[in-house]
């Protein structure tokens, strides 16, 4: 499958320290990645780079195929950051209105707007099962039902990539696994290829198709079953004995063998 995204040596370094030190990194089409690693481990800068909010300083990105200094179709990529869901709960706008500020870049000119613009704003609000809630103001959703908005208003452009950074910070640990379970349908009915900076790779390892492991480099990049593999090794590795060592504390525990 063609790669939506194709990165080759990149660096990047905001004063002396280098944040990204030799990324090669490749993103099918129609993939679920999810990218983890700990705070600071670069995953908002490599974010950055790739929707062209920072320049590379050595190697390159290619998205659909193209070099992304020359690369346009902005449109064909959704981005929710990582503070989009910090809103201020007195901000005067509807769902609608936020929506379909994605179309129109500002909100409050709609009254140019079209037919064809309102259905679209609803397509995509159905998309995320917010579309009952099109009237209210958005200072009034939970912090999940905002970040559902918030994608919305990313999709409503009808990306071809969308990419997420921790969308599920301020979404409710009940809410978490029905969240994901709309990132994957966007994914899988739509066709929609996903970049999602996460830590709640536990919960969500079967949703995910490809898993890639940052923190300066690229310590693991591969499919969900490889790195549901790895995971096991090392924790074999590293609590193997306590767990040999427990299961015969058990044994005994409950009488054995007399
Ligand atoms: N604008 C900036 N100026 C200087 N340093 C920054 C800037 N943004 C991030 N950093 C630093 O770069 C490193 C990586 O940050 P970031 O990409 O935000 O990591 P993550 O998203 O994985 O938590 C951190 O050490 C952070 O402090
Ligand atoms: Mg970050």
């Amino acid at each position: 499958m063609a790669s939506i995204i194709e990165i080759k040596h990149l660096f990047y370094r905001y004063e002396k320290d280098i944040v990204l030190d030799n990324i090669n990194l490749s993103i099918p089409e129609g993939s679920f990645l999810a990218i983890v690693g700990p705070n600071g481990s670069g995953k908002s800068t490599l974010l950055k780079l790739i929707l062209g909010l920072l320049k590379p300083q050595k190697g390159r990105i290619q998205l659909f195929g193209q070099e992304i200094s020359k690369f346009k179709d902005w449109q064909k990529i959704g981005y929710v950051s990582q503070k989009a869901n910090s809103f201020n709960t007195g901000f005067p706008a509807t769902v609608f209105e936020v929506v379909a500020s994605g179309l129109t870049k500002s909100i409050g000119i709609f009254k140019f707007f079209k037919k064809e613009d309102a259905a679209k704003v609803d397509q995509a609000l159905e998309a995320v099962g917010m579309e009952p809630f099109r009237r209210r103001n958005i200072g009034e959703l939970s912090g999940g039902q905002q970040q559902r908005v918030f994608i919305a208003r990313a999709l409503v452009s009808d990306p071809k990539l969308l990419i997420l950074d921790e969308p599920t910070v301020g979404v409710d640990a009940e809410n978490v696994t029905t969240f994901y379970q709309m990132l994957s349908d966007l994914n899988r009915n739509r066709g929609i290829t996903l970049l999602l900076v996460t830590h709640d790779i536990g919960t969500i390892s079967d949703k995910v198709s490809h898993v890639a492991c940052l923190n300066k480099h690229l310590h693991f990049h591969g499919e969900t079953k490889e790195f549901e593999q790895m995971r096991l090794e090392e924790m074999s590795k590293t609590y193997g004995h306590e767990v040999h060592l427990l299961s015969h504390q058990h044994q005994h525990e409950h009488g054995g063998v007399r």
